[in-house]
Formats: structure tokens, sequence, C-alpha cells
């Protein structure tokens, strides 16, 4: 089978970072023919480093080149799904990374743009190609089936993160040239804009946890139910640069099931987040671990107090050494290449996009129910 020609939008930290180093190293699938980048210095360090044959100044150019098949996306928040719209405009397959959209009005546009073309995207939920996850996953599926461990009743996802790049010492150009503004965010219209920083913040981390509960649940068309949402926005910090974390806690009801999100952020030199999954007679827990740790999965832990000597099984997962970032790639091309279905297809982030707005709104109403009170 003929290599995929992968075209690359965006040279910043997740490119260089991430992305780039693994689709060069995947030379056996697949060949980075192209990349743009809007910063030409900058471009031009990262074409030389990686010794990419061609370079244009912005994703509307690549988007012309012939020799592109696919095309990966790591840009703005912002503006990273308006460039999916244009690839896929332009007849091209794409690898987007997370955030899909800031608004389900703007993931309907991403998705038409999708229907329209017949190509296809794929949103780069990297936690769903974690060998632990994976194993965790079909654990869930198996013991749901067999009803072994009686029903699944409570699910909680404990999620203040502390330090992520795991010692992650790749290599990164960078110049003294600025960013070009990104285009204006289409935010929900109902959100205040003295709000639009703490919607960034629970966006940009918890779709990730979103994505996965709702995967691990085994619902992927329908949308979450949000019982309550209560937050409190972290410390200060510059905006929009740094993300900003919100304190809180989520009650979702997924497929039936009450799942608890705890959010915020931690001093800490690792990652602190895992998910507990309470059946009747025991329980399978995971920890995640720093997200850019290669080759070290999710953990694996199985409590089972239905057996005459109740005890706790930690798993180590089938391909557990390996990184759940190269995993995706994989996946993109091997699906492109034999044309099955995406793991983490963009109609299916749509529901992360509703779930996320429907949170949102639950936190602003319980605020509202909080002041009227006073
Ligand atoms: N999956 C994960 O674990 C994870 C982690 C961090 C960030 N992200 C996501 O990755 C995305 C990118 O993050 P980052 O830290 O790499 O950002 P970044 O700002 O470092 O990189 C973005 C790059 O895109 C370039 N760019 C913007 N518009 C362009 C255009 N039209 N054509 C060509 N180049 C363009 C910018 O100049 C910049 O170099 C964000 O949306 C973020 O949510 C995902």
């Amino acid at each position: 089978m003929s290599k995929l020609k992968i075209g690359y939008v965006g040279c910043g930290w997740m490119a260089q970072k991430v992305h780039i180093p693994n689709i060069v190293g995947l030379e056996d699938e697949c060949e980075l023919v192209a990349i743009a980048e809007v910063r030409p210095e900058l471009g031009r360090k990262v074409q030389q480093r990686w010794r990419i044959p061609a370079l244009y100044e912005s994703h509307t150019l690549l988007a012309k080149d012939k020799n592109v098949q696919a095309v990966c996306v790591s840009g703005h928040w912002a503006g990273q799904g308006e460039i999916a719209i244009d690839l896929l405009n332009a007849g091209k397959d794409v690898f987007m990374e997370k955030p899909m959209a800031m608004s389900v009005e703007q993931a309907e546009r991403i998705l038409e743009a999708e229907r329209k073309s017949g190509k296809r995207l794929m949103i780069a939920y990297m936690k769903r190609y974690d060998a632990g996850n994976v194993m965790v996953k079909n654990l869930i599926d198996q013991y749901r089936a067999s009803g072994e461990l009686g029903r699944l009743q409570y699910v909680r996802n404990h999620g203040m993160p502390g330090e992520w790049t795991g010692g992650l010492n790749t290599p990164m150009e960078n110049t003294n040239e600025t960013v070009p503004n990104p285009p204006e965010a289409i935010w929900p219209n109902w959100l205040p804009k003295e709000h639009q920083k703490g919607y960034l913040g629970y966006l940009e981390k918890y779709s990730h946890n979103i994505n996965l509960l709702r995967w691990f649940l085994g619902v992927e068309n329908e949308q979450v139910q949000v019982k309550s949402a209560t937050f409190e926005l972290q410390a200060e910090q510059p905006y929009p640069k740094l993300v900003l974390l919100m304190t809180g806690v989520t009650v979702l009801k997924i497929n039936g099931i009450i799942t608890v999100i705890e959010s915020g952020n931690v001093k800490c030199h690792d990652w602190n987040e895992h998910t507990q999954l309470y059946f009747e007679k025991g329980w399978i827990k995971t920890e995640t671990p720093c997200l850019l740790l290669r080759n070290v999965p999710a953990s694996v832990e199985v409590y089972r107090g239905d057996l005459a000597a109740p005890c706790t099984s930690r798993f180590f997962p089938e391909n557990g050494r390996s990184w759940s970032y190269i995993e995706e790639m994989k996946h993109f091309i091997q699906c492109l290449r034999d044309g099955t279905p995406f793991r983490s297809t963009a109609a299916d982030a749509m529901n992360d996009v509703k779930t996320m707005e429907a949170i949102y709104r639950k936190h602003l109403k319980t605020l509202a129910h909080e002041k009227d009170n006073e």
C-alpha cells in the first residue's frame, strides 16, 4: 500500500513536540510532504529541522497542494475549527486537535463542511488511544455484558492535573515573530462576555474527560444530561495565553449512570487524574499518566468483592509500551488507508460541545440562583 501523503498546519507547541515527530517516525505508513505556518521564519526553521519538502505561509495555500492527501491541524483554539472547514472544502481528510469547536453553532458548520465535502474529520482525543484506557473500555463492556459485578451504578472522574509534559525534551524551534491575531472566536451566543474565559478553561481541559467518559459508558450518539455544575474560577492569570481551570464539581447522567467530574488544578510534579467506575460488587479504577510521558499507559485496577476471597488485580495492557499520541496518529492513517471509521469522529465530538454548553448554562443558573438567595 502506498504511503499516505500528509500536510501539517500550525508549527507551534503540539506540532513540534508531539505530532510532527510522530508523523515523521511513522515512516512506513506516511510521508510528511508539506507544512503551513503563518510565522514565516518559524516555518522555515521547522521545515529545515524535519526536511519537509514544501512550506506554505497559510493553510489555504497548503490546501491547494495536490500532493497532499490528508492534513493534520494544531492551531489556535479559536481558529483551528475554521482551518478544518477550509481544508475539508478543499477536499482533504483532516485530523484536528481538540476542542473541535467553541460552540454548537461552530461545530454544526464544521460537520456541514465534512458532510458536503465527503471527506473525513478526526478529532485528536488521544485518551481513547491509550492502551490502558482501551483495556478499561473492554473490561467495562465485558462486566456490563456478563453482569458478574452487578450493575454499574456510579462513576467518578477526578481531574486536578498538575504537570503534564512528563519531562518531554523533544527539541523545538522558536522565533521572536509575533503570532498573528486569531480569528474572532465563535462563542455560544448566550454566553456573557465576562464568562468566556471560565468557559474556555473548562472546555480546553475537560472536553477530554467528557469525551473519555462518554466512550467508556457507550453513548456515542446521545446527549448527556447535566444534573448540576458549580465552579469557582481559579486564580486569575494572563488571558488568553494561559487557560484557566475551574475548581468545582459537575454531575452528569451518562447512559443513565450518575457521573461526577471533579475539576481544578493543584501544584503537583505529576498529573493528578483518575476515574473509578463502581459496580454493585466491585470497581474498575484507572489513573492517567502525565500526558506527554511516552510509553506509560493509564493504569488498570479491578477490585472484585464478589469472590470468596475478595481481591484487587492490576493489569498491564497489551501493547502497553506505546504512546497515546502515536497510537491516535497511526489510527488516523490506518482508517484513511482501509476505510474503517475513526474512533473519535467529529460527529461524536459534537456531543462534547453540546455537553459543554449545557454544563456552563447550568453553572450560570446556579450562580443566578445563589445571587437571588443572598
Ligand atoms: N491533545 C492535547 O493533549 C493537547 C495539548 C495541548 C494543546 N492542545 C490543543 O492543540 C492546539 C494547539 O496548541 P499549541 O500549544 O500547539 O498552540 P501554538 O500556539 O503553540 O501553535 C499554533 C500554531 O499555529 C500557527 N497558525 C495559526 N493559524 C494558522 C494558519 N491559518 N496557518 C498556518 N499556521 C497557523 C501559529 O502561528 C502557531 O505556530 C490547541 O487548540 C490546543 O487546544 C491539545
